[in-house]
């Protein structure tokens, strides 16, 4: 099957990953009880017992509908802000593996269709994206479906004996993948004609339902009704698809030749979780991006909006934090390409015709960079952020930078080193 073009995605570098669903309300606690072990916030109806054996009964975990009203749900902001971050694109969870969509679906009631507010979160989104010039990216959990009979359920073995809890027969998950996963995936399609289609599985062992055939139908139905749109490889195959996921919070520590990107969280759970304050910092998240770039991968930073609609100014300030450094060092970061060098100790390339870009981590104590030969030609270094011109001396396969006795931006510094 012919794949679409994904030149944008490889130059994209930086998207916007966002949970955003039912669970956003309990936001990691159940009647009082807080969510142990991984603390995922949309895994909250079935954790490992939590907060009962079977987990929370569908009955009980319904009441969230009427309950799920974001009044403070802005998504014009929220992508002008992830627009303002440098970010190219949006994944964002239409149907989690509680089955919930969050768009009009005719396909399933089980939909926002049913809350006060009857709010189409994913139209909302789609419009902000194209505004402010955004790719329009789908997560779709297509293998774990907790409301429909037949959906996968959760794969962990503890769980195995759990009456509740027990998988689907293969005619029911054929029911279910018939009735509800084709069909509204083909629904989104139309809604929305999304940019790309990113699909969660983990481990060829845990998902025996998504079958060599079921994967084809689903592919093909994709390429069939929407050519433009890219798939990604934890759709359950690396194969015929447009780019890899790697596992959450996963760096590869090497240059990849395949298009790739690693999801990430700013603190740990991606559904909004109230008492989750491990956040990462900016520098910690700048490094990740500039890495997955040196080595041909995106970043995918997600964002988890409380119940209300609303960001944590913790979100937010990390957001502009990123912002304010990928829009003084865009030339360096956006449509660049990896250099096929060995990595220095002191930090990471990236390259744009005739321009090498030295994304600089550690500052050395003598101010010399030694740079290793490169492929091109180099004849002048400047810093990017301050138009400082730096001498270069020339030694034997490469050269040494003198750097200024400050380094101007202690995350990363860029020095711009031009080809005639
Ligand atoms: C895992 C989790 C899921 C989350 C995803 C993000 O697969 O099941 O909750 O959406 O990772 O990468």
């Amino acid at each position: 099957m012919p794949q679409p073009d994904n030149t944008w995605f490889r130059d994209a570098k930086f998207g916007l990953f966002m949970h955003f669903g039912l669970y956003s309300l309990p936001a990691g606690e159940w009647k009082g009880t807080k969510m142990g072990r991984n603390a995922y916030a949309e895994w909250i109806r079935y954790q490992w017992g939590y907060p009962q054996p079977g987990g929370i009964p569908k009955a009980e975990y319904d009441t969230l509908i009427p309950q799920f009203n974001p009044k403070r749900f802005n998504a014009d902001l929220i992508i002008k802000e992830a627009a303002s971050a440098g970010m190219k694109y949006l994944v964002v969870t239409t149907k989690h593996h509680d089955g919930f969509a969050m768009w009009h679906s005719r396909v399933s009631k089980y939909s926002v269709d049913s809350t006060p507010s009857h709010r189409d979160i994913i139209a909302e989104l789609t419009a902000a994206c194209r505004k402010y010039g955004l790719k329009v990216g789908f997560y779709y959990s297509h293998w774990l479906d907790w409301e429909y009979p037949g959906g996968g359920l959760p794969p962990w073995p503890e769980l195995k004996n759990d009456p509740e809890l027990q998988q689907p027969t293969d005619e029911a998950y054929e029911k279910y993948w018939t009735e509800k996963c084709l069909p509204q995936v083909q629904e989104l399609i139309e809604n929305f004609s999304p940019d790309l289609f990113w699909f969660d599985s983990w481990g060829k062992k845990a998902h025996t339902q998504i079958t060599p055939a079921r994967l084809s139908r689903l592919i093909k139905l994709i390429r069939d009704k929407s050519p433009k749109t890219l798939i990604n490889g934890r759709i359950g195959t690396n194969e015929g698809v447009d780019f890899l996921s790697t596992d959450d919070n996963a760096f590869p520590e090497k240059l990849i030749e395949t298009p790739w990107e690693t999801s990430g969280t700013m603190n740990h759970s991606w559904g909004y979780n109230k008492f989750d304050h491990a956040w990462r910092s900016t520098r910690e998240m700048l490094r990740n991006l500039v890495n997955n770039a040196s080595r041909n991968g995106n970043f995918q930073l997600n964002i988890g909006p409380r119940g209300d609609g609303s960001l944590e100014p913790a979100v937010l300030r990390r957001l502009r934090d990123l912002g304010a450094w990928t829009s003084v060092n865009a030339d360096a970061l956006f449509g660049s390409r990896p250099v096929p060098v060995p990595e220095p100790k002191w930090g990471r390339f990236t390259q744009k015709g005739n321009t090498i870009y030295a994304h600089v981590y550690d500052w050395p104590a003598d101010l010399k960079l030694q740079v290793p030969k490169l492929p091109l030609e180099i004849t002048s270094a400047r810093v990017l952020e301050t138009d400082e011109e730096l001498t270069i001396e020339s030694i034997g396969d490469g050269f040494t930078l003198t750097l200024p006795k400050v380094m101007p931006d202690d995350r990363i510094t860029v020095v711009t080193l031009s080809a005639r």
